[in-house]
Order: C-alpha cells, then sequence, then structure tokens
C-alpha cells in the first residue's frame, strides 16, 4: 500500500479528489464508492467546483455510499443521504437513480442488509473505494471486533465514535446509536482503494498500516488490499 504525506487538508482535497476525478475520467460509467465525515469535504468541494469548470462529467457514474445511521430517513439532514446529496450529488450532474445508500428506516434490517449487499455486488463492486478512518481505527462503520464482518451487517457504535459524531448533533440523546454499514468484503473487493487522514488520525493510521492486521483496528486489513492509497495530511 501507498501512504503519501502532504502538508495540508486542501493538498490533500485535491489530490483525492485528482485520483477520484481520474477514475471518472478513465471510466466515466465507473462506480464510486463514497464516505460521509468531515474528511471528505474538501474532495467532494473540490470534484464539485472540477464539474462547474466543465471538466468532469457525472452523469454515467454510479455510487455506493458505505453505511447510514439507523432510524433516520433520507430526508433527515443528519442522515448520510442528506449529507451525499448536500455536499455532492445535488451540485453535479450524477443521476440521482445511480446513488445509492442504505437504508437506515427500512422496517426489516436484515432484509435491508440482504439487499443493499446484493446491490453493491449487481453493480460490480465499486471501482474506487473512498474512506475515512476512524480514530479507533473503524472504516465505513465496522467497529473494532474479535472478528472482522465480511457482508453488509447493522452495528452498535462504538461509545468513542458516538461521541465524535455527538459533535453534529444539536443534543446528546438525539445521536444514533447504530447504523447499517458495508462490510469489510465490498470494501476488500473494491478495484482500488482510497483513504483520507487528517493530522488528527496520525496515530491511527500508523497502528492501522504498521502494525498487525487486526479486527480490532479494522482498517489494518487494508494492508491486504491489492490496491490502496492513504493520503495523510501532515497539518
Ligand atoms: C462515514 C464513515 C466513517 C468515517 C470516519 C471518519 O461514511 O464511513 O468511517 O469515515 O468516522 O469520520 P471523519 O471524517 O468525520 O473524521
Amino acid at each position: 500500500m501507498r501512504i503519501i504525506q502532504v502538508e495540508s487538508y486542501e493538498k490533500l482535497s485535491a489530490l483525492a479528489a485528482d485520483i477520484i476525478g481520474g477514475q471518472v475520467l478513465l471510466n466515466p460509467h465507473c462506480v464510486l464508492g463514497l464516505a460521509t465525515g468531515s474528511s471528505p469535504l474538501g474532495t467532494y468541494a473540490d470534484l464539485v467546483k472540477r464539474y462547474e469548470q466543465g471538466l468532469l462529467d457525472f452523469s454515467g457514474v454510479r455510487t455506493v455510499n458505505l453505511d447510514e445511521y439507523c432510524g433516520l430517513t433520507g430526508d433527515d439532514p443528519q442522515s448520510y443521504r442528506y449529507f451525499m446529496d448536500h455536499n455532492l450529488f445535488d451540485k453535479v450532474n450524477v443521476d440521482k437513480n445511480n446513488t445509492h445508500l442504505p437504508d437506515g428506516s427500512a422496517p426489516d434490517m436484515q432484509a435491508e442488509c440482504a439487499r443493499y449487499e446484493a446491490l453493491v455486488e449487481s453493480l460490480g463492486w465499486p471501482d474506487l473505494q473512498l474512506l475515512g478512518i476512524g480514530h479507533n481505527g473503524h472504516i465505513g462503520f465496522n467497529e473494532p471486533e474479535d472478528v472482522f464482518h465480511a457482508a453488509v451487517h447493522t452495528v452498535k457504535l462504538a461509545e468513542s465514535t458516538i461521541k465524535a459524531n455527538s459533535r453534529l448533533f444539536e443534543r446528546p440523546e438525539d445521536v444514533p446509536t447504530s447504523a447499517v454499514t458495508m462490510g469489510v468484503g465490498a470494501i476488500m473487493k473494491a478495484k482500488r482503494v482510497l483513504l483520507i487522514a487528517g493530522a488528527d488520525k496520525a496515530g491511527i493510521v500508523e497502528r492501522a498500516f504498521h502494525g498487525p492486521v487486526t479486527p480490532q483496528v479494522p482498517a489494518s486489513i487494508l494492508q491486504l488490499h491489492r490496491d490502496a492509497t492513504v493520503i495523510l495530511s501532515m497539518a
């Protein structure tokens, strides 16, 4: 795996947008695996800028997101569907019918997990999967555990994740405690993986990519991926 260190969040975002934009140019019908959170905000803003400049065309692109909170509908401003619409999908010419996230409000979550797994498989798995990383090493919402979960599954979020996510909610009791996430299977089947990490993640990046491969640090499995790139910002 490659670890590229850059000096700022702006450079991280520009480089990630170069790589994702390059993927779209090389294959206008590619499947992009996407992430939410603070880390990709700059990347999405850069992609929007390039679209507005006429440099990128998303009309044939399909997207699959990693995860969604359980209990939130897509029109809830805290949902990841809302985040993606607001930060990327509504600002470029992607066909919204080709943008996919798990449905966190589905009445039968087990059926929803099976549906989403089958959907991602039917698209042929992501050509490029964008990832952030939690301070505890989670990717998607694959939290530290004794085993790796291959398939889409529901997960009780780790205390540290709930605490980290609470910055985006007005009241602590509104922070979702469970989520539905792609498993590490789909992430490992992505043809390319791009993980972006801000300077505050330097410690966990060191543990995940220079330490043992273990489900206690879920991102560490990326050491076994055949085409994984990490961009780490130094400030
Ligand atoms: C979000 C996701 C999470 C985040 C991670 C880092 O879709 O899958 O794994 O990437 O929690 O979040 P930020 O970027 O907010 O630090």
